[in-house]
């Protein structure tokens, strides 16, 4: 089964976000706006089959010239085919900066594969978005020019 990806476009928003709150089982996980402006403004790319949003990455520079990661997922039907490491690929590419993103430490999965990815922890952020248990490892992946991964 074959996904293609390419740059999210505003008509893509209503079928992002109803995927990601439903992988992540949870409304308040992004809104129309946030998302609206990520797609506009930020580095936004969507994974489709036939014509289906199965996947996004979500990510937006910040002051110090990074590109934080606001979110990454794939539709639980469409995993471990390669879509979401080629999402981050595409990222990357169009990043041309170093990575940021918070990941949960419960995630350990998601921590692994991140490592894969050429990210390293820098930190554990005790409350990083100031609700509930929400404690995150900054990681970050240091751009082509200025690390030694083999991706
Ligand atoms: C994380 C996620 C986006 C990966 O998407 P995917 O399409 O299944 O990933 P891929 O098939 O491209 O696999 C990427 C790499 O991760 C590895 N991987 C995927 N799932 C894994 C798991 N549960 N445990 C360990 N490694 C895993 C794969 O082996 C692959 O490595 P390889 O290319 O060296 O073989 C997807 O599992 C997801 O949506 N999870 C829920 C949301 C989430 O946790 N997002 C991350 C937020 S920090």
């Amino acid at each position: 089964m074959r996904a293609t990806i390419s740059k999210a476009k505003i008509e893509d928003l209503d079928d992002v976000l109803r995927l990601e709150q439903r992988v992540w089982n949870d409304n308040t996980v992004n809104n129309k706006y946030d998302l609206g402006t990520s797609i506009r403004f930020g580095h936004a790319f969507v994974a489709k089959h036939r014509g289906k949003v199965v996947g996004a990455i979500l990510a937006m520079r910040t002051a110090d010239g990074s590109v934080f990661v606001q979110d990454w997922f794939v539709d639980p039907n469409h995993r471990g085919k390669g879509i979401g490491r080629t999402l981050y690929s595409k990222l990357i590419e169009s990043a041309a900066a170093p990575i940021v993103t918070l990941v949960s430490p419960k995630f350990s999965a998601s921590v692994a594969v991140h490592k894969k990815l050429g990210f390293k922890p820098v930190k554990l952020v005790k409350n990083a978005y100031f609700v509930g248990d929400t404690a995150r490892f900054l990681m970050r992946k240091e751009s082509k020019r200025s690390d030694n991964d083999s991706e």
